[in-house]
């Protein structure tokens, strides 16, 4: 989840780390720290919070040399503080990691024994530790590294830089880390991502697993996980730094709801052919007799909706897992069967190990991912691309909804292939999904009044959410963007399953937020209702049937079939969370412990 940034070249690099710094915030933002070599002597800044704190203190003490890695961090072992922070360092060697190394404590012992001295908490520092190790027996920095990394066991990335040699960096993979190697004129780089390469270059390779590669001002050597030296192809990485900036905006997330109905337009479209049928997505429905699905938080929660389209609409099973237990459940798969794996950033480690273990099981992976170039998109089989666009908020907004709009296009396509309904019928499914843009901006013209509901439920401490049907997973995703934005305590539940237990919690004023678009069971939802308000509870509903949630506080939706409701809920959910948060004065782009891409378990 770390960020990771290395400049080996021929001229200064300690702005550009943290120009590039700036682009990987998203994966950490902690604690963040730049380290150097000059002249042959490693130096180093490191500042605890956010970027901006580090570049104070670049401004008092500046870094010189041409031959850098920085680091931003989201904390496994040991506090957000500045001793924690990468670079971590000795006389001889720095080094910045990604990842966790889980024999780090054996390490740290039998490295204090021969009186190696560590000043933070950190796995990572083990790394340094261990490579001065080796160099202090005389070792070489390739030699060393190639020592070292045999004794570490878990999952890392880690660029490092070695006292003495002013045009020399080595980084190594290993597990769910990437890092993407940068080529370019009389300088290389390596980055975690092709976003923090992108002000640099777009000739990119990614390291595979257990690689190791030697970067200088002129070269680049590669070897592969046997110690055999090999050559990967670049490509050109169609990444680019311009879409990023907040146009106006408050914040990323504010813009990122905005732009929603023509992100999802674009989906839409991206699956269209020119005579507006669904084009192939290269899945055989006939040949199988279940979906499999697996991912986390937020696009869990799309696999969830999509559950509802492909049972209902598809006649077609659909068994979901949080990725994190799907890897460990180990459930039998049918032969030849399809997995169908959900990402924004393609590269959260749960999820890509779900994706390894049903590969493994002879499943056709079918990704849907938002990152281009991304861990998950380069070992699935099919994959389809949402046109979300950089998602810089880390409460997922644009990503859910393309996700969604992916989802319902593919529910159709295995309806249709499965002759579950005609033609004309997908004909009308598709011009449903049309109208979906029009109506999220309908849902958009709610901002106000959901505003001047915030004001209470941001003094709340508690809330529930609720919903049947479709709209239950609507319900979770509702109340994960209020916690993880506004740090207010949310729990959903199927509003059928109120009475088993979290009725316990209702009192007067406990606010109890119900997602009831008019469907077949709504008034069962408003039955649900009813049992609340005699409790006490202080019920905003967001409903297009206002006259049968009498007693309510209401925010009236625009009328939607089952395949449109999900994206005006969530339009709606979004705008109660950022306004709750924008409330209570808690930052929506960078919400407290969280970070954008999960690359550890
Ligand atoms: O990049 P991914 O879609 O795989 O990320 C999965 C979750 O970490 C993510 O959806 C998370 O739950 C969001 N921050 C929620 O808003």
């Amino acid at each position: 989840m770390c960020g990771i940034i290395g400049i080996v070249g021929n001229k200064s690099v300690a702005d550009r780390l943290v120009d590039a710094l700036e682009k990987l915030e998203y994966r950490g933002y902690d604690s963040a720290g730049i380290a150097t070599v000059s002249q042959g002597e490693l130096d180093r800044v490191r500042a605890c919070g956010k970027l901006v704190n580090l570049k104070q203190k670049l401004k008092e003490t500046s870094l010189s040399g041409h031959c850098g890695i920085g680091h931003t961090r989201w904390a496994t072992h040991g506090v957000p503080s500045e001793v924690n922070a990468h670079p971590h360092s000795t006389q001889r060697v720095a080094i910045v990691h990604n990842g966790i190394i889980e024999n780090h404590e054996t390490l740290r012992q039998k490295l204090m024994a021969k009186h190696h001295h560590f000043e933070s908490l950190t796995d990572s520092e083990v790394i340094a530790h261990l490579l001065d190790d080796y160099l202090q027996q005389g070792d070489s920095p390739e030699d060393a590294v190639r020592k070292a990394r045999k004794e570490l066991v878990g999952a890392f990335a880690i660029a490092c830089i070695f006292h003495g040699h002013d045009d020399l960096m080595i980084v190594a993979r290993e597990g769910a880390s990437p890092l993407a190697v940068g080529l370019g004129q009389e300088e290389n780089y390596v980055g975690s991502d092709a976003l923090a390469l992108s002000p640099f270059t777009d000739q990119l390779f990614y390291l595979e697993e257990g690689d190791m590669a030697i970067l200088s001002s002129g070269s680049v050597e590669l070897w592969d996980s046997e110690d055999k030296k090999i050559t990967r192809s670049t490509f050109q990485s169609q990444v680019s730094v311009e879409a990023i900036s907040k146009e106006g905006f408050t914040s990323f997330m504010e813009k990122e709801i905005h732009h929603q109905p023509q992100v999802v337009e674009a989906t839409l479209a991206s699956r269209l052919d020119d005579n507006g049928q669904i084009k192939p997505s290269g899945v055989d429905w006939n040949a199988i007799d279940r979906v499999t699905f697996a991912a986390c938080g937020t696009a869990f929660y799309a696999g969830m909706v999509a559950k509802y389209w492909f049972e209902k609409i598809a006649r077609l099973p659909f068994e979901i897992d949080i990725a994190s237990e799907f890897r460990y459940r180990m459930p039998p798969l049918s032969a030849n069967g399809l997995c169908v794996i959900v990402s924004q950033s393609g590269e959260t480690a749960d999820t890509l190990a779900a994706l390894e273990y049903a590969k493994s099981q002879d499943q056709t992976i079918l990704s849907i991912v938002n990152v281009p170039e991304s861990s998950i998109e380069r070992v699935s089989d099919i994959t389809l691309q949402t046109l979300a666009g950089p998602e810089i908020g880390v409460a997922s907004t644009k990503a859910f909804t393309t996700q969604l709009a992916m989802l319902a296009t593919l529910a159709i396509e295995a309806a249709l292939a499965r002759q579950v309904i005609t033609s004309s019928q997908a004909l009308t499914y598709i011009e449903e999904l049309r109208q979906v843009p029009s109506l999220m901006h309908l849902a958009m013209g709610k901002d106000h009044v959901i505003r001047t509901l915030s004001k209470k439920l941001a003094t709340m401490s508690d809330t529930l959410f609720l919903g049947r049907d479709i709209n239950y997973p609507m319900a979770l995703e509702g109340a994960l963007k209020l916690k993880e934005i506004s740090y207010i305590h949310a729990e959903a539940y199927a509003a059928g399953e109120m009475k088993h237990g979290p009725i316990a919690l209702l009192e007067d004023g406990y606010p109890v937020i119900v997602i009831a678009p008019k469907d077949s069971i709504v008034e069962k939802t408003a039955s649900n209702v009813q049992e609340a308000l005699a409790r006490g509870a202080w019920v905003i509903a967001f409903t297009d049937a206002p006259h049968i949630f009498s007693g309510c506080d209401y925010i009236e939706m625009p009328e939607s079939t089952l395949l449109q409701s999900p994206f005006v809920s969530a339009v709606l959910i979004q705008f109660l969370a950022y306004h709750t948060a924008q409330e209570k004065g808690t930052d929506v782009d960078q919400p407290r412990n969280l970070a954008k891409s999960v690359t550890v378990e």
